[in-house]
């Protein structure tokens, strides 16, 4: 068997045997229930993991990640996810964390075809749309990706809190609040956006659903 695929095994084997030397009910207590503050959407990169970026342990953070960190308002699977996290699970958080240096963020921003993911980085290239101004005079290139890598993130934000999900939350006053990260893939380093939105006066009229 390829030796890193089989490593991996054992490292499984390892870090078990070590997390119950350290602390011999971990897995006991948490197989009995979940209960995370923080909701995580993420890019799906190898290189921007949530719980180890954060220093979070198991149960702290549920996670959902795709490509470029795309709160897309047809996408069931992160629907689901978001409504498991929110209405269920009672989280108090949802991070939605980018990353410098996106490969998803970058394809929207060329005229590269790749295939089926082309659909999905249409969604990409409308947050682009939206800002386009503010893009198009940013002269250097790697500026304007760092910039679009944010403001991306932001509009993800902003499409979570038109959700009927979240919007549901609030009027029951859950205090849900949703955030914009964009992680540094060189120094490890988390930039808070600080476009935190706490509720629907924080919205656009049109946005905020009567409930
Ligand atoms: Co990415």
């Amino acid at each position: 068997m390829e030796k890193f695929y089989s490593q991996l095994l054992e490292n499984n084997k390892e870090w078990a045997r070590a997390t119950v030397e350290k602390d011999p009910t971990f897995f006991e207590e948490l197989s009995k229930i979940q209960n995370p503050p923080v909701f995580w959407i993420g890019c799906a990169d190898s290189r921007v993991p949530a719980n180890q970026i954060v220093g979070a342990k198991p149960g702290d953070v549920f996670v959902h990640r795709n490509i470029a960190n795309m709160v897309v308002h047809s996408d069931m699977n992160m629907l689901s996810v978001l409504d498991y996290a929110v209405t269920v699970l009672k989280v108090k958080h949802v991070v939605v964390c980018g990353h410098y240096g996106c490969g998803g963020v970058a394809t929207a921003m060329s005229n590269k075809h790749v295939g089926i993911v082309d659909n999905w980085i249409s969604h990409i290239k409308d947050s682009y749309r939206f800002h386009k101004k503010e893009l198009d005079a940013i002269e250097d290139y790697q500026a304007r990706y760092d910039r679009f890598v944010e403001l991306n993130v932001k509009e993800q934000v902003l499409n979570l809190a038109e959700t009927f999900i979240i919007q549901k939350a609030w009027s029951e006053g859950v205090p849900v609040h949703i955030h914009g990260w964009a992680y540094s893939l060189t120094t490890g380093l988390v930039n808070d956006l600080d476009c935190t939105i706490k509720n629907n006066e924080m919205l656009r009229e049109l946005d905020r659903f009567d409930i």
